[in-house]
Protein backbone atom coordinates (compact mmCIF):
# COMPACT_ATOMS: atom_id res chain seq x y z
CA UNK A 1 0.00 0.00 0.00
CA UNK A 2 1.28 3.50 -0.58
CA UNK A 3 -0.63 6.99 0.81
CA UNK A 4 0.47 9.69 3.16
CA UNK A 5 -1.03 10.56 6.31
CA UNK A 6 -1.16 13.86 7.80
CA UNK A 7 -0.79 14.19 11.75
CA UNK A 8 -2.11 17.71 13.12
CA UNK A 9 -0.28 18.88 16.40
CA UNK A 10 -2.67 21.84 18.55
CA UNK A 11 -1.56 23.94 20.93
CA UNK A 12 0.01 23.52 23.63
CA UNK A 13 1.21 20.03 22.41
CA UNK A 14 5.07 21.37 21.64
CA UNK A 15 5.29 21.11 25.16
CA UNK A 16 4.63 17.45 26.26
CA UNK A 17 7.12 16.37 27.98
CA UNK A 18 7.33 19.03 30.54
CA UNK A 19 4.00 20.06 30.28
CA UNK A 20 1.89 18.23 33.00
CA UNK A 21 3.35 14.84 32.85
CA UNK A 22 1.02 13.98 35.23
CA UNK A 23 -1.39 13.91 33.00
CA UNK A 24 -0.04 14.01 29.41
CA UNK A 25 3.04 11.55 30.06
CA UNK A 26 6.53 11.87 30.00
CA UNK A 27 6.95 11.69 25.88
CA UNK A 28 8.02 14.52 23.78
CA UNK A 29 6.16 15.69 20.57
CA UNK A 30 9.29 13.96 18.43
CA UNK A 31 8.86 10.79 20.02
CA UNK A 32 4.94 10.82 19.18
CA UNK A 33 6.28 11.49 15.78
CA UNK A 34 8.38 8.79 15.86
CA UNK A 35 5.74 6.61 17.24
CA UNK A 36 3.33 7.88 14.09
CA UNK A 37 6.64 7.27 11.33
CA UNK A 38 6.99 3.74 12.17
CA UNK A 39 3.32 2.61 12.38
CA UNK A 40 3.21 4.09 9.32
CA UNK A 41 6.18 2.79 7.38
CA UNK A 42 4.76 -0.54 8.83
CA UNK A 43 2.32 -0.45 6.29
CA UNK A 44 4.14 1.64 3.42
CA UNK A 45 2.46 4.69 4.55
CA UNK A 46 4.56 8.40 4.87
CA UNK A 47 3.90 10.50 7.37
CA UNK A 48 3.59 14.70 7.05
CA UNK A 49 3.58 16.87 10.55
CA UNK A 50 2.51 19.97 11.54
CA UNK A 51 1.98 21.39 15.09
CA UNK A 52 0.85 24.75 15.82
CA UNK A 53 -0.48 26.99 18.77
CA UNK A 54 -2.58 29.18 16.01
CA UNK A 55 -6.01 28.12 14.98
CA UNK A 56 -5.61 29.33 11.66
CA UNK A 57 -2.63 27.06 10.91
CA UNK A 58 -3.92 24.67 11.75
CA UNK A 59 -7.09 25.17 8.91
CA UNK A 60 -4.70 25.95 6.32
CA UNK A 61 -2.46 22.72 6.92
CA UNK A 62 -6.25 20.50 6.55
CA UNK A 63 -6.96 22.35 4.05
CA UNK A 64 -3.66 21.33 1.95
CA UNK A 65 -4.17 17.77 3.18
CA UNK A 66 -6.77 17.83 0.33
CA UNK A 67 -5.26 16.64 -2.86
CA UNK A 68 -1.76 16.04 -0.74
CA UNK A 69 -2.95 13.40 2.40
CA UNK A 70 -4.85 10.41 2.31
CA UNK A 71 -5.92 10.28 5.94
CA UNK A 72 -5.57 12.42 9.43
CA UNK A 73 -4.92 11.68 12.69
CA UNK A 74 -5.61 15.33 14.63
CA UNK A 75 -5.16 15.76 18.63
CA UNK A 76 -6.66 19.34 18.12
CA UNK A 77 -5.82 20.38 21.97
CA UNK A 78 -7.78 23.05 23.47
CA UNK A 79 -9.28 23.89 19.67
CA UNK A 80 -10.99 20.19 20.43
CA UNK A 81 -13.43 21.81 22.59
CA UNK A 82 -14.14 25.55 21.07
CA UNK A 83 -13.17 25.27 16.88
CA UNK A 84 -15.79 25.26 14.76
CA UNK A 85 -13.12 26.27 11.83
CA UNK A 86 -10.86 23.54 12.62
CA UNK A 87 -14.90 21.40 12.28
CA UNK A 88 -15.48 22.82 8.99
CA UNK A 89 -12.07 22.46 7.62
CA UNK A 90 -12.31 18.41 8.07
CA UNK A 91 -15.59 17.97 6.91
CA UNK A 92 -14.17 20.39 3.45
CA UNK A 93 -11.76 18.08 3.29
CA UNK A 94 -13.58 15.17 3.86
CA UNK A 95 -11.00 12.91 4.34
CA UNK A 96 -11.04 10.26 7.10
CA UNK A 97 -9.69 11.14 10.15
CA UNK A 98 -8.87 10.53 13.50
CA UNK A 99 -9.10 12.52 16.93
CA UNK A 100 -6.91 11.63 19.64
CA UNK A 101 -6.39 12.32 23.34
CA UNK A 102 -3.53 11.37 25.56
CA UNK A 103 -5.51 11.91 27.94
CA UNK A 104 -9.22 10.68 28.93
CA UNK A 105 -11.20 13.84 28.39
CA UNK A 106 -14.36 12.13 29.30
CA UNK A 107 -12.97 11.96 33.00
CA UNK A 108 -12.02 15.10 33.50
CA UNK A 109 -13.48 18.97 33.38
CA UNK A 110 -16.94 18.90 32.13
CA UNK A 111 -15.88 21.54 28.88
CA UNK A 112 -13.11 18.79 27.68
CA UNK A 113 -16.01 16.46 27.24
CA UNK A 114 -17.88 18.34 24.10
CA UNK A 115 -15.34 18.37 20.74
CA UNK A 116 -16.08 20.21 17.98
CA UNK A 117 -14.21 17.48 15.60
CA UNK A 118 -15.71 14.21 16.79
CA UNK A 119 -18.86 14.34 14.29
CA UNK A 120 -16.12 14.49 11.25
CA UNK A 121 -13.91 11.69 12.85
CA UNK A 122 -13.93 7.63 11.92
CA UNK A 123 -12.86 7.00 15.17
CA UNK A 124 -11.75 8.82 18.37
CA UNK A 125 -9.62 7.82 20.79
CA UNK A 126 -8.75 9.20 23.84
CA UNK A 127 -7.34 8.15 27.08
CA UNK A 128 -4.54 5.69 25.85
CA UNK A 129 -1.49 8.73 25.79
CA UNK A 130 0.91 7.84 23.11
CA UNK A 131 -0.31 4.58 22.10
CA UNK A 132 -3.21 6.78 21.12
CA UNK A 133 -1.54 7.72 17.83
CA UNK A 134 -0.09 3.78 16.86
CA UNK A 135 -3.50 3.19 17.00
CA UNK A 136 -4.87 6.10 14.99
CA UNK A 137 -2.45 5.29 12.53
CA UNK A 138 -3.32 1.22 12.15
CA UNK A 139 -7.12 2.58 11.96
CA UNK A 140 -6.14 4.66 9.00
CA UNK A 141 -4.32 2.32 7.16
CA UNK A 142 -7.02 -0.89 7.58
CA UNK A 143 -9.62 1.77 6.09
CA UNK A 144 -7.51 3.21 3.65
CA UNK A 145 -7.03 -0.86 2.54
CA UNK A 146 -10.72 -1.19 1.80
C1 LIG B 1 -5.82 16.95 24.95
C2 LIG B 1 -7.04 17.20 25.85
C3 LIG B 1 -7.51 18.64 25.70
O1 LIG B 1 -8.66 18.87 26.53
C4 LIG B 1 -6.40 19.59 26.12
O2 LIG B 1 -6.82 20.93 25.93
C5 LIG B 1 -5.10 19.32 25.46
C6 LIG B 1 -4.70 17.95 25.20
C7 LIG B 1 -5.24 15.53 25.16
O3 LIG B 1 -4.43 15.11 24.32
O4 LIG B 1 -5.54 14.86 26.16
O5 LIG B 1 -4.33 20.23 25.20
O6 LIG B 1 -6.24 17.04 23.59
Amino acid sequence: MTGRLLIVHGPNLNLLGTREPEIYGTGTLEDINALCRAAAAEHGLETEFVQSNHEGVLVDAIQAARGSADGIVINPAAYTHTSVAIADALAAVGLPTVEVHLSNVHAREPFRRHSYVSPHASAVIAGAGANGYQFAVEHLADLLRG
